[in-house]
């Protein structure tokens, strides 16, 4: 008898794998340049500062041991400190909580915060690893565009305007993924003052605000209101694989979180947070690594920059490279970044279309190019590349359009 399969949860009906996680595959070629990943280079990742802190923390036998669900009570105490810095208000413990990656924040967020069908507001483009997890979450998800200050905030109030009440506003402040922007100071007020106004909440996803490149981030939107949950985390300053990222929210959403944390890994590792509360206290090392972290990244996101404008001239506009690890560029001539992909491929470079992050704009003319992985000589040779397919693309339809 032939076996009757089992289902699965109609949660998965209409998730789809990330369109940049199968990109990712293609451009695993070695002949390849890709921009097209999102990851920190780990060539600038501390590994031997790593390697001592492991040591160091091994030293005892208790980081070897399950530890408390919100997180290794010296880890919790370093982000107090630093966050209490950061937000200009004194963090309590209880306000602390570690989580694995900021992106399980955003996972247990989810759960704790959304009924099925509770309305979600995003950025648009948006950060795909929350857009997957509110989807998942059952949410009716309403997208905001950005512009240069970031979040069009008179889009959201007008949103409100009409009687639509979001669960949450999820926004990445700054040095966007992947829209390389950072909201301006004027525009953190008023969403505090809307979400305090309509009593919302807003989830601040800020894994970026330290690699500023000329002036430092503004302060954060948890600064203006008791209702913004803010998350960060260590990945982009010291390594993913610690899977160290933090929140920093009222002590019920602590709770809350806390017994979905217990239902979906128990705790988090104290290995690895003992490892990354020994680098966050070390503050002279810090601030002289993440010094140089700024610096490298500058560099290469100032020559990306550069050479797009020398071989596209006014054709791509960018947004500045001010921070983070992206530059989101337009093309003003009409190419289809969709299209010109597999020629981009063909020519030795890949970068991710403005498309894979859209919600309700097609961002067909985008695409978002990272630069923290390739030295300012390779990233000049990946424009060469991108210009050659581009004009390859635009000759061919300019021929196509002579037949
Ligand atoms: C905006 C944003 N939030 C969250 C994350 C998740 O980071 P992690 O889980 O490594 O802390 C990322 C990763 O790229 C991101 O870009």
């Amino acid at each position: 008898m032939r076996a009757t399969t089992p289902p699965l949860s109609r949660r998965l009906d209409g998730l789809q794998s990330s369109a940049i996680r199968d990109l990712l595959k293609l451009t695993a070629r070695a002949d390849i340049i890709s921009l097209a990943g999102g990851l920190p280079d780990a060539e600038l990742m501390p590994r031997d500062r790593i390697a001592a802190a492991a040591d160091a923390a091994l030293s005892s036998r208790g980081v070897l041991q399950y530890t408390e669900s919100p997180g290794w009570g010296p880890l919790r105490e370093v982000l107090r400190t630093r966050e209490s810095a950061r937000t200009g208000r004194p963090v309590s413990i209880e306000e602390i909580f570690v989580t694995h990656g900021s992106q399980q924040a955003l996972s247990l967020l989810a759960e704790v915060l959304l009924d099925p069908g509770a309305l979600v507001i995003v950025e648009d483009p948006a950060y795909v690893g929350a857009l997957q997890v509110f989807r998942a979450a059952g949410a009716r998800i309403v997208a905001v565009p950005l512009d240069a200050e970031g979040m069009r905030v008179d889009v959201l109030r007008e949103l409100l305007a009409r009687g639509e009440r979001p669960a949450f506003v999820h926004t990445v402040s700054n040095f966007h993924n992947p829209g390389g922007v950072t909201m301006s100071t004027a525009r953190r007020r008023e969403l505090a003052e809307l979400a305090d106004a309509h009593g919302f909440w807003v989830i601040e996803d800020d894994p970026y605000g330290e690699l500023w490149f000329d002036a430092p981030a503004p302060a954060p939107v948890a600064t203006y209101s008791p209702n913004v949950i803010r998350l960060s985390s260590a990945s982009k300053i010291l390594a993913p694989t610690l899977r160290v990222g933090w929140m920093i929210a009222p002590d019920r959403v602590c709770r809350a979180v806390e017994l979905l944390k217990q239902g979906a890994d128990l705790c988090g590792s104290a290995l690895t947070q003992q490892i990354a509360a020994d680098l966050l206290s070390d503050t002279e090392w810090l601030a002289a690594h993440i010094d140089s972290v700024r610096t490298r990244y500058g560099q290469r996101a100032h020559a990306l920059v550069e050479a797009v404008r020398a071989r596209f001239g006014d054709r791509i506009v960018t947004t500045d490279a001010a921070g983070g690890m992206f530059l989101w560029a337009d093309f003003t001539d009409g190419t289809d970044t969709r299209a010109l992909l597999p020629h981009a491929l063909d020519a030795g470079v890949a970068y991710v279309p403005g498309s894979a992050f859209a919600v309700s704009t097609d961002y067909a003319h985008s695409m978002r190019l990272c630069f923290t992985t390739s030295d300012a000589t390779v990233l000049t040779t990946a424009v060469d590349r991108l210009a050659a397919a581009h004009t390859a693309v635009s000759e061919g339809a300019r021929a196509q359009a002579q037949l």
